[in-house]
């Protein structure tokens, strides 16, 4: 008897438990659960929610569930869980009548209908869709969310969702309590001044405004300034094509505008940068975009400061220095010109800095102690002077990245910048700096990509004092006063198992290097150097059996034949001119688009040679000694377009084929041939009748 009354009392506690516990209609919120979970299709190895929910476990202790005080689901988080299939709108998922906070980001659901059952959670505040996959139109139902403060439906990559009809200002009319709205990726296709002027009229509390990629047209119209509270403006890569809009300096609260690549033009306002709140800026790739920096107020608080690909132009003030929170400051490609200013080595917490393709003069400045710096880059500038001062260059203990080249930079390499510990890619070519390549230089095990190319290096080298820098991808010590000395019997694939680039132009080379077996190898420049002999069968074969190996220069050496056999496979690239080959011409690789056997002694072509070049745009076997009638197979050639055969004994018709190289005509200048008596035809000045002095005006008849 004790134990009945003990047995209903129970029941009658379970009873009121589960009523609590979301129980509607006869079925709780765990059966719901349980049900939708076992109709999604989810990768069980890859989900650390779904695979964990388990009918013993009290429902509120689950994996990404969230209930309320009395015990409902008012929460639910399945980001990330590898859905790819199996919600619609029978769902059992929209009968958690009591979820405020829904996320489904980050599945791959293939393409699936939005289902406007969301449109009926309308407890909701916050909806996360983000990269889920979903496609199609967004429901009219979303209007009906009326409590959300939070809504994404943004995609990173791509995404078919349309948000048409309705269009925007008719899913945002009723939210009136929206305070972010991400819809970036969603085509929303909607013309400037109706997007901008449906916004402010519903959105009063709106701050985050991010619509990216949204096929967003211009102008923007200025009754966005209506929406106050906005502190984060995220409109890149929208065709705006329109001046830039004066109004985005007026926010009051903006920390966060980026609005690149929207083919804005005009000139942005000073007052901008000079916004209290602002922290991120970012109007990259506009490039009829104008403007110039004020001065910066003290203790700014600009993060990031993106401004490449513009027209910007001036100074950079010297109170840049007063952006103490600086991390990012790219104006790579501007016209921005005079001195970098000193007060950048105030920037503690810089972390990449782009100045390149400006017009920067006077000194390098001293970076020193910037110990976040990650990215340096001062390429293509018009800096002058030494680099030699330790001071420029200590404590940068993070630098991974420093570009130099294309400056007038002179003197010897300090001690300093070769001692960075993290130093991995390290550009210096196009400048004048001298002196013999310090040993220390050889100790930069993190190295991984080195250009010293075209400056005034002196001294003498082995490739083996490299063999400390395992991690080598890429040497370009092209163009110098340097000799380097190549031991035979060392094989650079074991000292550089990753090498894929090795320029070594000019460097006084007497033997080819030892590249055998170097599989990763890509491009490979040794022209102008002291080499002679053979081509060896073996240097084919180099990059993955010659599948990787795009570009190769041999040109001003003094090779006199190919060692037989070969095979050339996948070069793009191949530059064997100003050497002694002869005999018949090498037939170049089917994929090559540059080939240039000009100034050797080739006598004949290969009479198929024509339908090897299948895809060859430039062909030159200028200046040789050819004898006799061009092959004919060479006007089934059809992607060239620049062929030179000039300074040969060739005779025979130029049969231009009508139709494929109509446009391409005026590109064979009649040069490309002089020199070759016999030649007549287009587009020589000399027709082919009666060998004669008969004149073509303009291109159109044929010969055969
Ligand atoms: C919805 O999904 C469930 C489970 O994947 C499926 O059984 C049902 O047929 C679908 N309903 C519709 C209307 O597509
Ligand atoms: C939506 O979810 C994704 C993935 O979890 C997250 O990165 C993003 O910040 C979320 N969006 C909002 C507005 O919280
Ligand atoms: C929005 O909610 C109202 C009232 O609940 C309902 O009548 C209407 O059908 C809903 N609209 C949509 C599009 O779901
Ligand atoms: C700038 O910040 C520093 C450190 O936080 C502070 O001492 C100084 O008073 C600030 N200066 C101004 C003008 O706000
Ligand atoms: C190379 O980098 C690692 C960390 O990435 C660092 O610990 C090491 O000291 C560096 N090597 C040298 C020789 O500086
Ligand atoms: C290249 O590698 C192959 C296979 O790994 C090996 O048999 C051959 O001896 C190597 N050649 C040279 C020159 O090291
Ligand atoms: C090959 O090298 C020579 C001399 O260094 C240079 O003039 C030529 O442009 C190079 N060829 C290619 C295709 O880059
Ligand atoms: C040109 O190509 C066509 C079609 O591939 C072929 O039939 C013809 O023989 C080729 N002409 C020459 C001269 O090789
Ligand atoms: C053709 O080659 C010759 C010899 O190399 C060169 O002088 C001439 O400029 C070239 N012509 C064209 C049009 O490239
Ligand atoms: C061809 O050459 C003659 C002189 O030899 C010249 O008068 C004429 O303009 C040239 N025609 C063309 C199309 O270049």
């Amino acid at each position: 008897m004790r134990f009945r009354m003990f047995e209903s009392a129970f029941l009658i506690l379970l009873l009121l438990s589960n009523s609590d516990r979301g129980f509607v209609s006869g079925q709780s919120e765990k059966d719901f659960l349980l049900q939708f979970r076992n109709s999604l299709t989810y990768d069980s190895s890859v989900s650390t929610k779904l695979v964990h929910w388990k009918d013993s476990v009290d429902l509120c202790r689950w994996e990404g569930v969230k209930c309320d005080s009395n015990g409902r689901v008012s929460g639910l988080d399945l980001s990330s869980e590898s859905i790819s299939a199996g919600i619609n709108d029978s769902s059992s998922l929209f009968k958690l009548s009591h979820l405020q906070s829904l996320s489904l980001a980050q599945n791959s659901l293939d393409s699936a209908k939005l289902p406007s059952q969301f449109g009926h959670l309308t407890e909701l505040r916050y909806l996360n869709l983000s990269s889920s996959g979903f496609s199609g139109q967004i429901p009219s139902s979303f209007s009906n969310l009326t409590r959300l403060v939070v809504l994404d439906l943004s995609n990173k990559f791509y995404s078919s969702l349309m948000l048409e009809n309705p269009d925007l200002g008719r899913l945002v009319r009723n939210l009136l309590r929206l305070r972010e709205l991400y819809l970036d990726m969603v085509k929303i296709s909607a013309n400037g001044n109706d997007w901008s002027s449906a916004l402010p009229s519903s959105l009063p509390n709106l701050r985050v405004l991010s619509l990216s990629d949204a096929h967003l047209t211009g102008p923007l119209g200025s009754s966005l300034l209506k929406l106050q509270s906005l502190s984060v403006i995220r409109l890149d890569r929208n065709m705006f094509s329109s001046p830039f809009p004066p109004f985005f300096a007026d926010f009051p609260n903006l920390k966060v505008l980026t609005i690149s690549s929207c083919d804005l033009s005009g000139v942005v306002p000073r007052k901008l940068f000079q916004i209290e709140s602002l922290q991120t800026i970012d109007l990259s790739n506009n490039r009829d975009l104008e403007g110039s920096f004020p001065e910066f107020r003290v203790n700014g608080s600009l993060e990031k400061l993106m401004l490449s690909y513009t027209k910007f132009s001036g100074n950079v003030p010297e109170s840049i220095g007063n952006l103490r929170m600086l991390s990012n400051l790219d104006v790579r490609s501007c016209s921005f010109s005079g001195p970098i200013p000193s007060t950048i080595k105030n920037l503690n917490l810089l972390v990449y800095l782009d100045l390149s393709q400006n017009q920067f003069s006077g000194y390098v400045p001293s970076f020193g102690f910037l110990k976040n710096l990650n990215v340096l880059n001062l390429r293509s500038n018009r800096l002058t002077g030494e680099i030699g001062d330790d001071s420029l260059w200590k404590g940068l203990e993070n630098l991974e990245f420093l570009d130099l080249s294309e400056n007038s930079l002179q003197g010897e390499m300090p001690a300093s910048l070769l001692a960075l510990p993290q130093l991995k890619s390290l550009h210096l070519s196009y400048n004048t700096f001298s002196g013999s390549i310090p040993q220390t230089f050889f100790q930069l095990q993190n190295l991984s990509s080195l250009s010293l190319s075209s400056n005034k290096f002196s001294g003498s080298l082995r490739l083996s004092d490299f063999s400390k820098l395992t991690n080598l991808v890429s040497l370009d010590i092209s163009h110098n006063k340097l000799s380097v000395h190549v031991e035979e019997r060392v094989q650079l694939s074991k000292l550089f198992p990753r090498l894929e680039t090795l320029m070594l132009a000019s460097c006084s080379l007497q033997k080819i290097p030892n590249l055998q077996n170097q599989s990763s190898l890509m491009m490979l420049d040794l022209s102008h150097n002291e080499l002679e002999g053979e081509i060896p069968s073996w240097l084919w074969r180099v990059g993955d059996d010659g599948f990787l190996f795009r570009f190769l220069n041999l040109s001003h050496n003094g090779f006199s034949h190919l060692q037989q056999p070969y095979k050339m496979r996948g070069l793009d690239f191949l530059d064997l001119h100003s050497n002694l080959l002869s005999g018949e011409i090498p037939t170049p690789p089917p994929s090559a688009a540059y080939v240039d056997f000009s100034s050797n002694s080739f006598s004949s072509f290969n009479p198929d040679i024509g339908n090897i070049l299948k895809r060859v745009m430039t062909f030159s076997a200028a200046d040789n000694k050819l004898v006799g009638r061009i092959p004919p197979s060479l006007w089934n050639a059809t992607g060239l377009r620049v062929l030179n055969l000039s300074r040969n004994a060739l005779s025979g018709h130029i049969h231009l084929r009508l139709g494929i190289w109509k446009i391409p005509l005026q590109k064979f200048p009649e040069s490309s041939y002089v020199g070759n008596e016999g030649l007549c035809g287009l587009p020589l000045n000399i027709s082919c009748d009666g060998r004669g002095r008969e004149m073509y005006a303009s291109g159109g008849a044929l010969l055969d």
